[in-house]
């Protein structure tokens, strides 16, 4: 396991020939400015972008595992090291039990397919949302996966599954009173950092870009904690359609913000002193 980590050269990573093109336009996105650290995305727009073809929902689910690959390879060699996929939300339990299964049975095909891949890349896998909801199969096809690239640190991959903002938000609620109520803590010692360690999700840093394909202007309860200062970007694109080229458009709209933190940045200062 440990010697399949970072032994490769950054760029050389298994799945598509990387062209002289791509290589150009990675190149030019890191001389252009700072990368985004953290990239969280709502990959929206699946069933839209098949029925739009006449086809079934679902194909918008297999083509969207091929958007998956894409984005997650080029994160690697771009050296974006955090990841986060919003790939089934709490409320998307609420869906017709058919598509729901087809969900879950596309999971468990796509993590016993892409584990070697995952491996060899120096991806490490991470889980995040109510795993006790998931059927027992992919529970454990997720725990071996996330178990087996443990050790990988060239991209933390996270998918939120089961999740939802204020699920998550809750957990740390509970975990947080249950060490008051054993004295471990006092109230007024809860912070901020106190709060966002709590929380399952701990560990990963808020993101610094959140894109949402397929047009709607919502949050439809993703990391609602951690994107106080986020910057988001939102496209019409169906996310089956969302590869490579289109993450570099949004990487390139993160370069162009100016991200100020509610602070007043030099060139805004003419004239005020
Ligand atoms: C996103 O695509 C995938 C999941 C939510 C699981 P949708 O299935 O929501 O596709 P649209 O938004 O209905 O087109
Ligand atoms: C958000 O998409 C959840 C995921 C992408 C997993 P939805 O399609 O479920 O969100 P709404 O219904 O448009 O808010
Ligand atoms: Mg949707």
């Amino acid at each position: 396991m440990g010697s399949t980590t970072n032994t490769a050269d950054p760029v050389t990573i298994t799945g598509k020939v990387q062209t002289e093109e791509d290589r150009a336009l990675q190149e030019e996105l890191r001389q252009r400015g700072p990368l985004p650290v953290h990239i969280a995305i709502i990959m929206d727009g699946n069933g839209r972008w098949a029925q739009q073809q006449g086809k079934r929902r679902v194909v918008g689910h297999y083509e969207g595992v091929e958007s998956v690959r894409d984005i997650t390879e080029a994160c690697v060699q771009l050296g974006i090291p955090y990841l986060t996929l919003y790939t089934f939300s709490t409320e998307n339990w609420q869906r017709p039990a058919s598509e729901v299964n087809a969900l879950m049975q596309l999971l468990v095909k796509t993590i016993r397919r892409e584990k070697t891949r995952l491996l060899e890349n120096g991806v490490q896998l991470r889980v995040l949302g109510e795993m006790a909801q998931l059927p027992p199969v992919c529970q454990a096809e997720l725990e071996q996966a996330v178990q087996e690239t443990a050790r990988n640190d060239r991209l933390v991959l996270t998918l939120a599954l089961s999740y939802s903002g204020r699920w998550e938000i809750l957990q740390a609620v509970r975990t947080l009173a249950r060490r008051v109520q054993e004295g471990a803590l006092r109230p007024e010692d809860i912070d901020e950092a106190t709060f966002a360690a709590a929380l399952p999700g701990a560990g990963l840093p808020d993101p610094d870009l959140l894109i949402r394909t397929g047009g709607e202007f919502r949050v439809s309860n993703f990391l609602l904690w951690q994107i106080a200062y986020t910057e988001l970007y939102i496209t019409d694109v169906y996310w089956p359609a969302f590869r490579r080229r289109q993450l570099y458009e949004a990487i390139r709209s993160y370069q162009n913000r100016e991200r100020r933190f509610g602070r007043i940045y030099t060139s805004d200062t003419n004239g005020t002193e």
